[in-house]
Parts: structure tokens; C-alpha cells; sequence
């Protein structure tokens, strides 16, 4: 299938379809606790229907221009992703999301998929502004935010209900006229 190629180490950004069912809930299964920290992701995916389901949803954003999904693959195999989980073009808003499998985690992977989905986001769609939504204790997903040059706009405070536990979400973002893509490194 189609990729782009992240890097020289054989991560690939690729699609994540309603047939890739059994390899995302594969990959889920190898991160699940690791991924459920702090996002509901897991909890969705929590089997072969689930997995399902929520790939058609991405589908059904996709068709609608309002959403998309994309697989990160490491020598082919699926260990994460990259989403835009809110996309209006009218607005020139959108809100991007990631995820990773624990082994995959600390190679740059989502901070580069994220340079060239944004970079597509700005120069290609010609949206205005990036959104990050992120716990406030997910100080990894913080530090993402961090290196594609977002700024900390404010915190909504115990607005999410996370396994039994009130959370708060810090908005992270990046306008237009701010982003440059960094040429290599962190
Ligand atoms: C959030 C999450 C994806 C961050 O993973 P991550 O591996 O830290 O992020 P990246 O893929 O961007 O990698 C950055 C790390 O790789 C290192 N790195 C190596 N090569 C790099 C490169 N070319 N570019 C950037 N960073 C690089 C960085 O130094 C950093 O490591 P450090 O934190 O030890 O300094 C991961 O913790 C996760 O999946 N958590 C569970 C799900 C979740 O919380 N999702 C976010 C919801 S808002």
C-alpha cells in the first residue's frame, strides 16, 4: 500500500482502514495499559467489533472531510497513530491525537508523523490553527506538544472523566503564521 516515509529507520505513516481491524486491535492489545493511562482509546477498541466500528467512524469522517486516521508502521508493523479527531475547514480548526505502543515509544515517531500532517494541515489544507488536548498529567503527550512549537493556552479543569477519576485537559495549539517545519532533530 501507500506510505510516506518518517524516517531512515523504516517508519512508515500509512493508512488505518476498517480491514486493518485485527492489526489495530493487535497493536492495542500489545499497548493497552500503557495507552489506557490516560485516553479512552482502549476501552473503544476492545474487540474485533469495536475495532471495527471505530475505523468506520474515521471512515466516515474522512468521506466527510470532518476527520482522518493514520497508521504509524515500524518495518510494516502497526504500532501507533496519528489522528485528527475534529477537522472543519469552514473554521480552518482542527484537533490532532496520537498514540503509541510502549516499545515504539521514544524514537521521535509521533513528533515526526505530526510534522507532516501538520505541515499538510497548513500548506495543503490551508487550516488556521492546530489544537492539542491533552491531560494534565501526561507529561509525554505535553512534551509532543512542546516540540512542534505549540503554545499552553489554558487548562479546563476535572472536565474529564476518566476511569472513575475527574481529570483536567490543558488546550495546547499552533497558528499558521507559527509553524515552521523544523529541517531535522527534536
Ligand atoms: C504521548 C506519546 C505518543 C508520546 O510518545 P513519545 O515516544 O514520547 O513521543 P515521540 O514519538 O514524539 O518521541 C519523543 C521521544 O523520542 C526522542 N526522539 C528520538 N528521536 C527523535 C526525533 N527524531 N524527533 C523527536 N524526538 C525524538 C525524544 O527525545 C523523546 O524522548 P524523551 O521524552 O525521552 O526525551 C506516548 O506517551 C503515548 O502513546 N501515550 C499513551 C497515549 C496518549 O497518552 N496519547 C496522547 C493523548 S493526548
Amino acid at each position: 500500500m501507500y506510505a510516506t516515509s518518517l524516517g531512515d529507520d523504516g517508519a512508515e505513516l500509512g493508512p488505518l482502514e476498517v480491514w486493518h481491524a485485527g492489526e489495530l486491535l493487535a497493536h492495542i492489545d500489545r499497548g493497552r495499559e500503557f495507552i489506557g493511562r490516560h485516553v479512552g482509546l482502549p476501552d473503544v477498541v476492545s474487540d474485533l467489533d469495536g475495532a471495527r466500528a471505530w475505523l468506520r467512524l474515521y471512515g466516515e469522517k474522512r468521506a466527510a472531510d470532518t476527520g482522518s486516521l493514520h497508521g504509524i508502521r515500524l518495518d510494516g508493523k502497526l504500532v501507533g497513530g496519528l489522528l485528527f479527531r475534529v477537522w472543519d475547514t469552514p473554521s480552518g480548526v482542527c484537533e490532532a491525537g496520537c498514540w503509541l505502543e510502549p516499545a515504539a515509544a521514544g524514537r521521535g515517531l509521533v513528533t515526526r508523523g505530526l510534522r507532516t500532517l501538520l505541515d499538510w494541515a497548513f500548506t495543503e489544507r490551508g487550516m488556521h490553527r492546530v489544537e492539542w488536548h491533552v491531560s494534565t498529567a501526561n507529561e509525554p503527550s505535553i512534551n509532543v506538544a512542546r516540540r512542534l512549537g505549540m503554545t499552553r493556552e489554558g487548562v479546563l479543569r476535572e472536565n474529564f472523566p476518566h476511569r472513575g477519576v475527574r481529570t483536567s485537559t490543558e488546550i495546547w495549539a499552533v497558528l499558521a503564521p507559527e509553524w515552521r517545519r523544523p529541517a531535522a532533530g527534536h
